[in-house]
C-alpha cells in the first residue's frame, strides 16, 4: 500500500542504520522551514512557454499519506524568491480526479528518471528510496506567484502561472541543468545512471496536458459586476 509516511520512515531508518551521523546533522527538513521533510530541487516551465525555464526549490511536508506540499523558491535571484507552490499527490489519488482537473498536473516519472528531480544532501541511499518508491508515481500542480516575465521585478507583478514539468530529453536547455549542477554540486548525468533501475511510469492520461496540442494559462477575469453586502440570498458562489 502507498504510503509517504511509511516510506519516508523506512528511508530514514536506513540511513540511520548505514549512516547515523549524517542523519543526525542533516535530517529531514534541516534546510527549510519548521516540520519540512524533504528538500527539492527540480525544474519547471510555464504552461505555453517552453523558453520559459525555472530552477525551483522544494520545501515539502506530509498532509497525508497521499499527499505533500510544497513551498517554491526561484533560484535565480538573491535572496530567492517566492515563487509558488506545489501539490504533490499519489497516482491513485490522482487517477480519482476528473479529466479536466488532471489536465493542471504533470508527471514526475522523467524527473526522477532524469535525475533532473534531486534531494541535495540527502545520502545517496535514502534520495534512491524516496525516488523510487514515492515520489516517481506522483503527480505535480504547481502555480508560481512570481512570474517568470518579472523575475528581475522589484515586486511580484501580475498574476500566477501554471507550471509544467519535463517528460523527455531534448526539451530543457542543457546548460541550465549545469548551472544547477554547480548550485549543488551535484552531477545530473551520474544522477540519472544511479538511478536506470527505476522503472519510468505509464503516465495517466490528462496529465502533462501541452502534450495534447493546447496550453492551459491562466488569465484574470474582470466582469462587469458590482459587490454587494450582505449577499443576496440566492446568490451563487463562484468557485
Ligand atoms: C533577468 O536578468 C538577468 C540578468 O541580467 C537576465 O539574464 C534575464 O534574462 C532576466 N530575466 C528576465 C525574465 O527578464
Ligand atoms: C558527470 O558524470 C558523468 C557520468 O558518470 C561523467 O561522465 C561526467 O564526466 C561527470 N561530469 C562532471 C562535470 O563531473
Ligand atoms: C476592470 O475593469 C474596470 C472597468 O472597466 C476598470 O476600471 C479596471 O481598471 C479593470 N481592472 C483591471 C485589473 O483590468
Amino acid at each position: 500500500m502507498f504510503s509517504f509516511k511509511s516510506t519516508l520512515c523506512a528511508a530514514a531508518a536506513t540511513a540511520l542504520a548505514f549512516a547515523p551521523q549524517v542523519l543526525a546533522t542533516r535530517p529531514f527538513g534541516h534546510y527549510g522551514p519548521e516540520g519540512a521533510v524533504l528538500f527539492l530541487n527540480g525544474f519547471h516551465f510555464v504552461s505555453g512557454h517552453s523558453d520559459q525555464e525555472v530552477s525551483a526549490n522544494h520545501y515539502c511536508v506530509i498532509v497525508r499519506d497521499d499527499m505533500l506540499q510544497c513551498v517554491i523558491y526561484n533560484t535565480a535571484t538573491t535572496p530567492a524568491h517566492l515563487a509558488g507552490i506545489e501539490y504533490i499527490i499519489s497516482r491513485s489519488a490522482f487517477e480519482t480526479l476528473d479529466y479536466e482537473e488532471r489536465q493542471l498536473w504533470h508527471s514526475h516519472s522523467y524527473e526522477i528518471t532524469s535525475g533532473y528531480l534531486i534531494e541535495p544532501n540527502l545520502p545517496d541511499s535514502v534520495d534512491h528510496t524516496i525516488m523510487k518508491d514515492v515520489l516517481v508515481e506522483t503527480y505535480g500542480k504547481t502555480f508560481h506567484t512570481w512570474r517568470y516575465d518579472q523575475q528581475n521585478a522589484t515586486y511580484p507583478i501580475g498574476i500566477p502561472e501554471l507550471m509544467m514539468g519535463y517528460t523527455g530529453d531534448d526539451q530543457i536547455t542543457p546548460d541550465f541543468v549545469t548551472q544547477r549542477d554547480q548550485m549543488f554540486g551535484v552531477n545530473t548525468t551520474a544522477i540519472r545512471e544511479s538511478r536506470s533501475d527505476i522503472p519510468a511510469q505509464e503516465i495517466v492520461a490528462g496529465a502533462d496536458s501541452w502534450k495534447y496540442g493546447y496550453v492551459l494559462e491562466v488569465g484574470l477575469i474582470n466582469k462587469t459586476s458590482s459587490t454587494e453586502f450582505p449577499p443576496k440570498k440566492n446568490s451563487v458562489l463562484i468557485r
